[in-house]
């Protein structure tokens, strides 16, 4: 007997573990992984690269309208990476520059109208896990398993310095922190979809876990939503 398949939505903070996570679970699971994230560092970096004025709805939206945005599988990696009209940006979108703008270019109204319909169609057959901000509370409030996910912010600071200093020797701790506590500052206070907890989405500090721990705990969980489903 197969176990029916769920829509799992990740939510968090910047840099506390999310896609390691989704994607561990994605790959146990043979569910798809979609990295929500990228869907608006993607339109940052064409909003970039085009000047668009962040102010002018008349722009953005005309803007919104020549942007394609799609997943390729990595047969390489094992990872949906995102693609801007056909162009492979999964790399490009990491970069700092986009870092520094995209909690602002998510804030606005239009750009989350525009990457929320897309990620509800991708939900709609269901073995799915997502990671954002907006997931369990916009995206997907009728998913089976929500989890919450935090670290403390030295950690997660630690983290992501690890990871982009090995593309970048020059970029430094401090950058760092402050990139993370402005995202997670707008993030949390605007006024489309804000970053916060669903009602019901389980809290998971992966500060002492590594990530095999992390992974454990949240298959025990998937197993019980899972179970429950054919009850
Ligand atoms: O990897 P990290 O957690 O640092 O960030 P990300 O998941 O790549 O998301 C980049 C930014 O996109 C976030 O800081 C948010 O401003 C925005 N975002 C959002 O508003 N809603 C989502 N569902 C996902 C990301």
């Amino acid at each position: 007997m197969s176990l029916q398949k769920i829509i799992i939505a990740i939510d968090g903070y910047s840099s506390c573990g999310k896609s390691t996570l989704a994607n561990e679970l994605a790959k146990r699971l043979k569910y798809n992984y979609i990295d929500s994230g990228a869907m608006y560092r993607a339109v940052t970096l064409y909003f970039l690269r085009n000047n668009i004025d962040f102010t002018d709805h008349g722009e953005i939206l005309n803007a919104i309208a020549n942007i394609h945005l799609t997943f390729q599988f990595n047969e390489l990696n094992k990872q949906s990476e995102i693609c801007l009209n056909d162009e492979n940006v999964a790399s490009l979108v990491r970069d700092m520059l986009v870092s520094e703008k995209v909690s602002e270019v998510a804030a606005i109204r239009e750009v989350r109208s525009f990457a929320v319909a897309q990620q509800k169609r991708m939900g709609k057959k269901k073995g799915i896990i997502m990671d954002g901000r907006d997931i369990g509370t916009t995206v997907f409030p009728e998913a089976e398993l929500k989890i919450f996910m935090t670290a403390e912010p030295e950690i997660r600071v630690m983290r992501r310095f690890k990871e982009m200093y090995a593309k970048n020797e020059h970029i430094t701790i401090d950058e760092i922190r402050h990139n993370l506590e402005l995202r997670d500052y707008i993030d949390t206070t605007r006024d489309e979809s804000p970053l916060k907890q669903a009602g019901d989405a389980i809290l998971l500090d992966n500060s002492n876990l590594n990530k095999e721990e992390q992974l454990n705990i949240v298959m025990e969980w998937v197993k019980q939503k899972t179970v429950n489903q054919l009850i």
